[in-house]
Parts: structure tokens; sequence; C-alpha cells
């Protein structure tokens, strides 16, 4: 049996599969389908629902989360929140409609909901904020003025909120011939995987929950890292930040910006609020897409990964991971345990730049990251990766060793940027061009040399 409270009340998800979504579990329950689906994807934030967790509010897209991921979890509905105020409209419920702010029935629900999780954070509401929280709403129709006019008043004020003990969820939960595995701990993961062979290893479902939402695919067996101890686990030592494998960029996303501020940019832009919410970067890693944004951020960074297995545990460096167009060296029984990222030293620099068609919520075209080690004026050691120029994010080696014999000057570097095809012979596809994405890559060494060495009015990054 699983629970989950909605708007404060406690469900038993009864005879549900663990596999359906969130969205259709909240909508077969009568009076609850203020929550709509528009695109089951991820993308159009319709179906934005609030999940409680360690007292943080977060916006989650209801059409990606398996009803398994959310056992003793505390969910908030549009419906829920006059519930909750006493009966009263909240004070974003209450701006978008008197600002005229409230548009059709499919996408304002989910612009309520994105806008009451912002309400209820402690962040600083200024404009950039508050468009972040609203990248993941779309409306396909009209305009968003009103929209960010009410956020910048009615997002001001929270509204009080009693939290509801709830039991931890069960280490599994059958129903039919499904399976959804809850492991608790390293060695309950790695049994499991040892034991259930083929089994959906599922972390926040950005990238799996498609396969539900879309697909109608139907998995016998899940089993879900989210509440694995040690997976869960964020640590900083004195030259390394250790990220688990199952925590989501939004808890990442304080350490990274410290350390690694260029990184904390970059994973900003990696969907919206909503999928970094749920989204991991093991998860970034498991998928091994080309075009994946932390990857050649990894490479470039010199990061290793722990894997591990009932056998135990091994160190690869990330860039041996990917062995081909989405294939890995994982073996069949081990996990991601965890990323292990080398902190800089004094006398390195990081940058990475994600190109894609929009800002927002977008795949990349081409992803490139740097790091250089700078001694006496000149560039001493360069790791360069780049994502989208080749079946798998991997080093421009050649560029690295041209890049340690040459000054820092702008006219090297754009002799530099010319010889970038000699790494790479990148395809054409519907992102982008193979000569574009050359053409990216190449800029994008000048835009390095201009953002690190440059005068500072060089550079001017337009954000629309
Ligand atoms: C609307 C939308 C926008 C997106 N935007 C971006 C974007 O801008 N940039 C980007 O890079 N990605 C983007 N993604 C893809 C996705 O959000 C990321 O790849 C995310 O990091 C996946 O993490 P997850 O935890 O959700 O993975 P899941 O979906 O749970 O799993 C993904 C893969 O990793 C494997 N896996 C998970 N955990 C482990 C583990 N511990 N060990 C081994 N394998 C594991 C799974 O088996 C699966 O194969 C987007 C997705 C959506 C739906
Ligand atoms: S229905 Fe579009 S994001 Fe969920
Ligand atoms: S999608 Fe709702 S008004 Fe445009």
């Amino acid at each position: 049996m699983l629970r989950l409270t909605i708007n404060g009340k406690l469900h038993d998800t009864g005879n549900a599969s663990p596999t359906m979504t969130l969205l259709e579990y909240i909508r077969s329950i009568p009076n609850l389908t203020g929550t709509k689906e528009g695109c089951a994807e991820g993308d159009c934030g319709a179906c934005t629902v609030v999940r409680v967790a360690n007292n943080k509010f977060q916006a989650v897209n209801s059409c990606l989360l398996q009803l398994g991921q959310v056992g003793a979890s505390e969910i908030i509905t549009v419906e829920g929140i006059k519930t909750i105020n006493g009966g009263e409209l909240s004070p974003i419920q209450e701006c978008l409609a008197g600002g005229g702010g409230t548009q059709c029935g499919f996408c304002t629900p989910g612009f309520v909901m994105a806008l009451f999780a912002l309400g209820q954070s402690a962040e600083e509401k200024g404009d950039w904020v508050i468009h972040d929280a609203l990248a993941g709403n779309l409306c396909r129709c009209t305009g968003y003025r009103p929209i960010v006019d009410a956020a910048r008043v009615g997002c001001m004020k929270n509204i009080s909120y009693e939290r509801h003990a709830i039991e931890a969820p069960p280490y599994k939960y059958r129903k039919e011939n499904q399976t959804f595995y809850m492991p608790k701990s390293l060695n309950e993961l790695v049994s499991l995987r040892e034991a259930v062979k083929g089994a959906m290893l599922l972390s926040g479902g950005t990238d799996l929950g498609l396969s539900i939402s879309k697909d109608r695919v139907v998995p016998e067996n899940v089993i879900y890292t989210g509440h694995v101890f040690e997976l869960r686990e964020i640590v900083e030592t004195k030259g390394e930040l250790i990220v688990g494998a199952a925590v989501t960029y939004t808890e990442a996303l304080e350490y990274i910006k410290r350390l690694f501020p260029s990184f904390e940019e970059l994973i900003r832009r990696i969907g919206s609020r909503q999928i970094r919410n749920l989204g991991t970067i093991g998860g970034n890693i498991g998928n091994a897409s080309p075009i994946g944004d932390t990857l050649p951020c990894l490479i470039s960074l010199d990061a290793s990964l722990t894997l591990a297995s009932a056998e135990g545990e091994r160190e690869v460096p990330i860039e041996d991971y990917f062995v081909g167009y989405r294939e890995t060296c994982l073996k069949s029984n081990e996990v991601i345990k965890n990323i292990k990222i080398p902190t800089l030293l004094d006398n390195q620099m990081f940058r990475t730049y994600k190109v894609s068609k929009r800002y927002d919520q977008d795949i990349s075209s081409v992803i490139g990251a740097y790091r250089l080690t700078i001694k006496n004026s000149r560039i001493t050691n360069a790791r360069v990766a780049y994502g989208g120029l080749a079946p798998r994010p991997c080093r421009a080696k050649k560029t690295e060793l041209a890049m340690e014999r040459i000054g820092l000057d702008e006219d090297e570097f754009v002799e530099l940027s010319k010889q970038i095809s000699s790494d790479f012979q990148p395809i054409s596809d519907h992102r982008a061009s193979a000569k574009y994405r050359t053409k990216i890559a190449a800029n994008l060494l000048i835009r390095l040399y201009r953002d690190l060495f440059g005068s500072e009015n060089e550079l001017e990054v337009v954000k629309v």
C-alpha cells in the first residue's frame, strides 16, 4: 500500500498501478480535475503541482512523476491552495484574478502553482527570479505580462501551511504484475539490481517518465533510487565536491554556485524549475545523451564516477564512461553511486556555454566546457569538452594541445578556433546543421577568450 497526502488529506493509492502518473491519479479523484494535461512531456507546465519536501515548496510536473515516486509525499494541487488558506484565495490567486492574469483553463492552473511555489520560497523575488519560476509554463496564445505583474505583488507574501506527518514509504509496492521497489540503502539497491534483472532504474524520471506518459510503457519492475541514503548525499571535502547520483539539480545548485559559478548558470538553463526539482545529475549521466548538458562540464572538470554493485565499488573517470552513442561502460548489475568533482585550484578557471534555439527550457545544439590552468600568463593545461559535436560528449584533444602553445591573445584564439574541425566532424540533424555546430564550437573559443581575458565591455550576452 502507498500513502500520500493531497491537499492535506491522506490518500491510499488502492489498486492504482505504481507507474500510473501522478497527474492521472489526481485527476481520477472527484473534484480534483484542475490539474491539466497539455503536452505529457514536461514542457508546458499545465500539470504543475507543488510537492512539499524538507519544508520547501517545489513545483513539479505531475505528468512525469510515477505514483511510486510520491509515496509519503505531500502534494498540493490548484484546488488545495484555497483549502489550506482557510477558504480564501491566496495572494497570488488574488493578484492574478484582479490583474487580468487568468487565461484559459489549461495553462492557468499551472501558472498558479508555479507562482504559489515561488511565493512560499524565501528567495528574493526580483524579475529574473519570477521569469525563472515561469520558464516551465507555456501559454500558446496570449502574453505573460499580466502574469509577471501579478507575481511582482502576489509572490511577496506566503501563506501558512501545516505539515502532515506520514509514514515512510514501504520497501516495495506491488499491483498485479508490476512491482515498484523503494530501497533505502545502497546495499538494498545493489542487491535488487543483481536480483531483478531488466528492471527500470529510476531516479527523477524526467527522461524515463516520458516512456510512461508518451509511449505508455508498463514496466514490470521499477527500482527507484530516490530514497537511497548514499545516493542522496552531497559532501564537500577539501579537494572535491561529491554529489550523490540521486541528488536533484535544485539541491546541488547552492554548492555548484559557490564552487563552479559558470556550471551553475548552465544548470539553471536545464529544463525548468519543475524539471530541476526532479531531475538529477546521475540521471543525466545515466541517459548518456550526446547533448546532455552536464556531461561536457563534468568531463572538462575531470570528474569521476563511483560505480557500485553487489561485488563492490570501482571508480571511473567520467570521460571513459561514455563509449559510444548512448553507450556506457556501466554493467547491468551496477549503479552510479556518486559523482566526484575536483574543486578548482587558485590558478584554474572554468567556463561553460550552452547554445540552444531558446534561452529557457530548450535542449542544446552545442555545449562547450573549458577548464584552464594558468601560470605566468600561459595556459599550462587545458581541458576542453563539447557536447553536440560527436556521438558522445568528449574532449577536443587537439584543440587542448594547441591551446597550451598559444599566448593569451585574441588573434591567437581566433586562429585556434579555425582548427576545431580537426577534433570533430559533427552530423546535421533537426536541431542544427553540421556546419552550424562547427561554427558555434569555434566561436565559443573566441567567446571564452573574451570572457576570461578580454575587456569587460566586449562581451554582451543577450538574454531574451
Ligand atoms: C521538459 C524537459 C526538459 C529537459 N531539458 C534538459 C536540458 O535542458 N538539458 C539536459 O541535459 N537535459 C534535459 N532534460 C532531460 C533530463 O531532465 C535530464 O537528463 C535529467 O538529468 C535526467 O535525470 P533524472 O533523474 O530525471 O533521470 P531518469 O529519467 O530517472 O533516468 C535517466 C537515465 O539514467 C539512468 N539512471 C538514473 N539513475 C541512475 C543511477 N544511479 N545509476 C545508473 N543509471 C541511472 C536511468 O536508468 C535512465 O536510463 C529535459 C527533460 C525534460 C522532460
Ligand atoms: S502536461 Fe505539459 S508539462 Fe506536464
Ligand atoms: S494556453 Fe491558456 S491562454 Fe494560452
